[in-house]
């Protein structure tokens, strides 16, 4: 699969959110990151499924949810019902496995997320169930972090396993991923990126920075 940059809104100034989507798309963006937190199984509070519905409009791009809420199964269908087409949810959240199967059944692709001090054994297995495994390279709750270098390696865990086990579901990474670290991550599919993108006044060179870097 080609190699993908995903720009996590939550560094977008959402007083303008559709525009910033837009900007993002025209700058070659492939997909866009809703960073979902419910304040309990992170400590910060973002966004909802209706602000997911009043922006999908704006782009045909897929939307990727990422769901750091203790109970996920409560807003799969929400999610799915305002046009987003990927769902994660983290291995240590609640009910993975009812999650993953509510995902599909509301026609959304599920993924499956690991926390840096999560053991990648932990996602093994879910990774016959799931289109995508999510390697998180900061702890999630805000954007701007430094990324964790023992996170980034389950990344190429992930690749040899994948490999070895005839499967097919796609790698993502999210955290700290800018112009420095993207190197040490290149063998994942999707790239997520919120500071290194929102951060800069010029989204399309900071896009095709991250992209040549692969
Ligand atoms: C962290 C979120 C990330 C975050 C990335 O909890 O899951 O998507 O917004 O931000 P940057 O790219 O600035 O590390
Ligand atoms: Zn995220």
């Amino acid at each position: 699969m080609t190699k993908i940059i995903a720009p996590s809104i939550l560094s977008a100034d959402f007083s303008k959110l559709g525009e910033e989507i837009k900007a993002v798309e025209d700058a070659g963006a492939g997909w866009i990151h809703l960073d979902v937190m419910d304040g309990h199984f992170v400590s910060n509070l973002t966004m909802g499924p209706a602000l997911a519905k009043s922006v999908r409009p704006v782009t045909k791009l897929p939307f990727d949810a990422h769901l750091m809420v203790e109970q996920p199964i409560e807003f799969v269908e929400a999610f799915a019902k305002a046009g987003v087409n990927y769902i994660s949810i983290h291995c240590e959240s609640e009910r993975p496995n009812e999650t993953i199967m509510a995902i599909r059944e509301f026609g959304a692709k599920p993924g499956i997320v690991v926390n840096p001090p999560t053991k990648v054994e932990e996602a093994f297995p879910f990774l016959d169930k799931v289109d995508y495994v999510l390697v998180m390279t900061v702890n999630p709750g805000f954007s701007g972090q430094k990324l964790i270098e023992e996170a980034a390696a389950k990344v190429d865990v992930l690749k040899d396993y994948r490999e070895k086990n005839k499967l097919k579901y796609f790698i993502e990474v999210d955290g700290g991923v800018n112009l420095e670290t993207i190197g040490r991550v290149k063998n994942a599919d999707v790239f997520v990126a919120a500071s290194a993108i929102f951060g800069t006044d010029d989204y399309a060179k900071a896009i095709s920075g991250l992209k040549a870097l692969l």
